[in-house]
């Protein structure tokens, strides 16, 4: 096998590679004084099976458009299987029409990928609520991996825990929540919120006692960071011995790690589908295994 390394996910495709110890190959990107990109995969890829691992974090547009370059490219060189890893998956959050005229953004995006060729689609925990199985989004094989295992270890190895709770800040983070829980033993619950504006969000907490415990709040991403620090102050009100933030993506938009750090994280962790410098936990492990 073949990982081609996006430039979102370099770190990220490295460590792939090494634990696959299989060939890794970065491409060759230019960006043209009009804004094209170029894109050129310096390998032989005839008869290989490529992986192109690429986040479409920010820049969006930009990672999707290198993306489709990569994938097409690999196809049309002769590649014999093409998969997309595509850890941060953008545009998710659009998977239905809520207004009338609108472009349902997560199905444009998924036919570009197929379009070029695409084979195979992992990615991890894509943020499409409304969507049971990804695979109703795609005609070929997708699978949605979930990185709060590893959100849970990372607690546990870390740090010497009082009876743990997860908690996940909304209702749609009920299945990451669960998954951690699972993973650590822990009760397990999950809060209601109500959006109130792009970064404002009033959150209530259900039945779950948190007093003098340990809590860790996981959601799939930390945008500005409003729901984590909601979530923390909630669970503080509740006497919460010491609160963890947790998620698998952390876009961290403005000044997101300082609010949460201000609301009393002890820590905050997320992964590396999307490189920041609170990418402390690794989800190469669960590529690996799943390409496996
Ligand atoms: C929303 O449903 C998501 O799961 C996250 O809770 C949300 O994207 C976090 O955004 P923010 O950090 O801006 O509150």
């Amino acid at each position: 096998m073949l990982i081609v390394a996006g430039s979102a996910s370099s770190k990220l495709a490295e460590r792939v590679a090494k634990q696959l110890k299989c060939k890794l190959t970065k491409p060759e990107l230019k960006l043209f004084p009009d804004g094209e990109l170029y894109a050129r995969i310096p390998a032989d890829v005839k008869g290989e099976d490529v992986a192109i691992i690429q986040s479409t974090c920010y820049p969006p547009n930009r990672n999707y458009m290198e993306l489709f370059l990569l994938l097409d490219a690999a196809r049309d060189l002769g590649a014999e299987e093409v998969t997309a890893i595509v850890p941060y998956f953008a545009y998710a959050r659009q998977d239905k029409r809520f207004k009338e005229g609108e472009a349902v953004s997560l199905q444009t995006v998924s036919k570009l990928i197929e379009s070029v060729g695409t084979d195979k689609i992992y990615t991890i925990d894509m943020h499409a609520h409304r969507i049971g199985d990804i695979q109703e989004i795609f005609k070929v094989p997708a699978i949605n991996l979930t990185a709060a295992p590893l959100l849970a270890k990372y607690l546990a190895d870390n740090y010497r825990l009082k009876d743990p709770v997860i908690i996940g800040p909304d209702e749609e983070a009920e299945g990451w929540a669960k998954s951690a829980g699972k993973a650590l033993d822990a009760d397990w619950d999950y809060m209601v919120k109500k959006r109130l504006g792009p970064e404002e969000v009033e959150i209530k907490p259900r039945k779950l006692e948190v007093e003098g415990r340990d809590a860790m709040v996981i959601d799939d991403i930390i945008s500005t960071g409003g729901t984590m620090v909601e979530a923390i102050k909630i669970l503080k009100k509740h006497g919460a011995r010491k609160i963890y933030a947790a998620c698998t993506h952390a876009i961290l938009a403005g000044d997101a790690l300082g609010k949460v750090r201000k609301a009393g994280a002890e820590d905050i962790f997320a992964t590396d589908t999307i490189e920041q410098k609170i990418s402390k936990v690794s989800v190469a492990p669960i590529i690996v295994d799943a390409i496996r």
